[in-house]
């Protein structure tokens, strides 16, 4: 009988976990780390990875009206004037000016101004916090004028460093799928609506940077841009927020985890009619996990004032041109792995033995299935192996014969893989299995020869949190 301590999770016990059993580590850690960068080891890449094959499945192989894209993340630097970029991608910086002398977002010291506002006087205009009276959150010190701080991370191309050369990494990925936009039109052979989705690497000079994966300076983004007639933005502004929130509770977090929360007027981005984020609520407090907006002509537009391109749709039958309004969601794959792992985490007491265990989808979970012999003798690892090289072909699996029963088991269960596979002497006489459940501890014998496709029938079968009890 298993007790579970309900909703034990900290970013504390992630960060803890990522560390001990791999998945992710400080970046350059041998040279004392570099501030919230972050190496992702074995585990960590097969379920990111895993994300972003749930991610692509879909939105590119279970539809016909999207195409992949994969773009530079270098780009001509005229991207980033017309995207509004250059001028505007900036956070208000301040500096501590008493002891500590640290970095702030103002508007993040304003924001929580704001809730301890509202809790002493919910009447009272957040916003109108005069300047000089806002505080350096650490120690309380006096805080510089703001500053307008560009978040791009600038490098030059070639081997002079002058202006003319000067290049930045890409702070989204949309911006390649924009500039594609033609090219996708006349190769794809797709008429709008129809979309481009791309996964890749975005670069941000966070000023505050923080929450282990939540808020880093490289992180991987999962974005696709929808190009529509004008007319149907505001449908398929709908149509998608539906379709995201739904991606995300089909892989398996808690429905009272999950929401979506719209952008007041005064916090959309200056391309954006309309935003809402999907939020999850992470140990930190509900916050973004990703981003739907309605960003109208305005990429298209821009770029074609800029390139002196024609951006738009010519229909060669009637010959009706129309420049395409854009719907957006914006994903980060960092951020949606986290929200993963703080979902799946759980302990729980098993016979008087406490178990830490990742409750992952089994689409998610980097491995399906270990193979493990209950005794490292006798025939059994030989056997093992043999079974466990008939999984891998069909299955990410892992073999494991190190240490005992149940600290297999526990390593196991941390990493989240939902199917054991146990040989013992039993296997040698009659050919059958132990099969053990993750989350159910269900122990069930199966005869060798129906394991692959019993694994393949319970890992394509429909999964709700057990945490949902
Ligand atoms: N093209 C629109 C765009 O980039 P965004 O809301 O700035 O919108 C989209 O970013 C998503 O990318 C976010 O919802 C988040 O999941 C992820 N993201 C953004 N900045 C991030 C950062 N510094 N660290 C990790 N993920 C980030």
């Amino acid at each position: 009988m298993a007790t579970r301590a309900h909703d034990v999770v900290t970013m504390e016990k992630i960060v803890a976990l990522c560390k001990r059993r791999g998945f992710v580590f400080p970046s350059s850690e041998i040279y004392g780390g570099l501030a919230s960068t972050y190496d992702y080891g074995h585990y960590g890449v097969l379920l990111k990875s895993n994300v972003k094959a749930a991610w692509w499945r879909a939105m590119v192989q279970e539809r016909d009206d999207i195409v992949a894209l994969d773009a530079a993340i270098l780009m001509h630097p005229r991207t980033w004037e017309a995207s509004g970029h250059l001028e505007g991608f900036t956070d208000p910086l301040v500096q501590c000016l008493g002891r500590c002398k640290k970095r702030w977002r103002e508007d993040h010291i304003r924001a929580e101004e704001a809730v301890m506002a509202a809790d002493e006087a919910p009447e009272a205009d957040p916003g109108a916090v005069p300047r000089e009276e806002l505080r350096c959150p650490e120690c309380g010190g006096e805080l510089s004028e703001p500053r307008n701080f560009n978040l791009m991370f600038q490098t030059f191309i070639g081997p002079v460093q002058e202006d003319a050369a000067r290049i930045f990494l890409r702070p989204e990925t949309a911006q390649g799928i924009f500039v594609n936009f033609k090219n996708t039109l006349q190769f794809a052979r797709k008429k709008p609506p129809f979309g481009i989705a791309q996964v890749g690497k975005s670069f941000r000079n966070e000023i505050t940077p923080g929450n282990f994966l939540f808020r880093t300076r490289e992180f991987e983004q999962m974005e696709m841009e929808f190009f529509v007639p004008p007319d149907e933005a505001e449908n398929w502004f709908d149509y998608w927020l539906e379709e995201r929130m739904n991606w995300y509770l089909d892989l398996g977090l808690r429905p009272d985890h999950v929401r979506l929360r719209e952008h007041s007027a005064d916090e959309l981005s200056h391309y954006s009619s309309a935003t809402s984020d999907v939020e999850y609520l992470f140990p930190i407090g509900w916050s973004e996990l990703e981003g739907i907006a309605n960003r109208g002509d305005f990429d298209l537009n821009q770029h074609a004032r800029f390139s002196g391109e024609k951006m738009e749709y010519v229909d060669s039958g009637s010959g009706e041109r129309f420049v395409p309004h854009v719907i957006e969601p914006a994903a980060g794959a960092d951020r949606a792995a986290l929200a993963f792992m703080v979902d799946a985490y759980d302990e729980e007491e098993v016979e008087g033995r406490s178990r830490t265990v990742l409750r992952l989808h089994p689409r998610l979970a980097p491995v399906k299935a270990a193979v493990l012999p209950l005794v490292n003798k006798d025939g059994q690892p030989e056997l093992a192996r043999e079974i466990y090289e008939e999984l891998r072909a069909l299955m990410a699996a892992e073999y494991d014969a190190g240490g005992s029963i149940g600290r297999r088991y526990r390593r196991q269960d941390e990493i989240g893989t939902p199917f054991g596979v146990t040989v013992d002497h039993q296997t040698l006489e009659d050919a059958t299995v132990t099969l053990r459940d993750r989350d159910s501890l269900e122990q069930t014998r199966v005869p060798r020869a129906e394991l692959a496709g019993e694994l393949g029938r319970r890992l394509a079968a429909p999964w709700r949190s057990p945490k949902l009890g």
